[in-house]
């Protein structure tokens, strides 16, 4: 079979580096992304030793349109045709929005959304006409419902998974695959970045970004277009979707902080 190739965004930490090191374990050339260019080179190198397949590294800030692009250019090359795009890298912030600013909220939307929307329509294109491809949007269970009073973040998610389901709807006849993958709590680097202290979060709350990949992955390939992997966050999900919004809301209020949230 000839080989195949993927790219992931935010491919040096916690999810991103979880997808990349699983797809290089199945035999995919990769091209990952992500603004630290030292951490890519050697997380570069890695992949490369331990699995035997090629990488190449594109440094880029994708809440940037220039980054944006760069990486849009190389998804359009139909020279090198890239099979599986990950749309990983995403931020969240630790400031309510009464006591936001613009500036970091376009630069979350930029991230979380646009980029999300500009990358999967560079990518689209191709596949549908090779008739093959795949492409998975890490989203949140976050975004099911107002779990976290005054953060827009949930809001991104919510586009995400809407948008995801949207488009794989359009393009499954043509036997290309678009999931929206749902996490919980991950061990990554996402809190620490964002400043959101979560040493109330019991531990049960807390998922395995290489269990995750893994559950996520055979999802896609079971067709599934939304993804919550573990049971605890299905559960979750089903509270999420079909309880009385009132009541959702009032939890939501009341349980603010308790779960390590400001
Ligand atoms: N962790 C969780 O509990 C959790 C739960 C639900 C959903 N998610 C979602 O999962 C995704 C991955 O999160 P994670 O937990 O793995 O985060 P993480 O550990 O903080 O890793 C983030 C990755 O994205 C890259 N990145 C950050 N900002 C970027 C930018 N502007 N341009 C390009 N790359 C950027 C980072 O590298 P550089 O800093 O070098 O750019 C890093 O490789 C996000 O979309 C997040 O919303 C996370």
């Amino acid at each position: 079979m000839a080989t195949r190739s993927a790219l992931v965004t935010g491919a040096t930490a916690g999810i991103g580096a979880a997808f990349a090191r699983r797809l290089a374990q199945e035999g995919h050339d990769l091209v990952i992304v992500a603004r630290d260019a030292a951490r890519l080179d050697r997380n570069a190198a890695q992949l490369r030793t331990q699995h035997g397949v090629q990488v190449d590294v594109i440094p880029a800030d994708l809440a940037t349109d220039d980054g944006q692009e760069s990486v849009a250019v190389r998804l359009q090359d139909p020279n090198r045709p890239v099979d599986v795009l990950v749309n990983n890298a995403g931020l969240s912030l630790n400031t309510p929005f009464l006591r936001s600013s613009v500036e970091r909220e376009t630069e979350m939307l930029n991230l979380n959304v646009h980029a999300v929307m500009r990358l999967t329509l560079a990518a689209l294109p191709g596949m549908v006409e090779r008739r093959h491809g795949a492409i998975v949007n890490v989203s949140s269970v976050a975004g099911f419902g107002a779990a976290m009073p005054g953060s827009t973040y949930p809001a991104t998610k919510a586009w995400v998974t809407n948008f995801s389901e949207s488009v794989a709807l359009s393009v499954a006849t043509f036997g290309v695959r678009v999931m929206a993958l749902c996490p919980g709590y991950v061990r990554t680097e996402f809190h620490q970045r964002a400043g959101i202290n979560m040493s109330k979060t019991p531990n049960w709350m807390w998922l395995d970004a290489d269990e995750l990949v893994q559950d996520g992955l055979r999802d896609l390939r079971r067709g599934k277009v939304v993804s919550v992997p573990n049971w605890k966050y299905k559960v979750a999900v089903f509270g999420l979707r079909h309880l009385p919004r009132p009541l959702l809301q009032r939890v939501a209020r009341d349980t603010r902080g308790r779960i390590g949230r400001d």
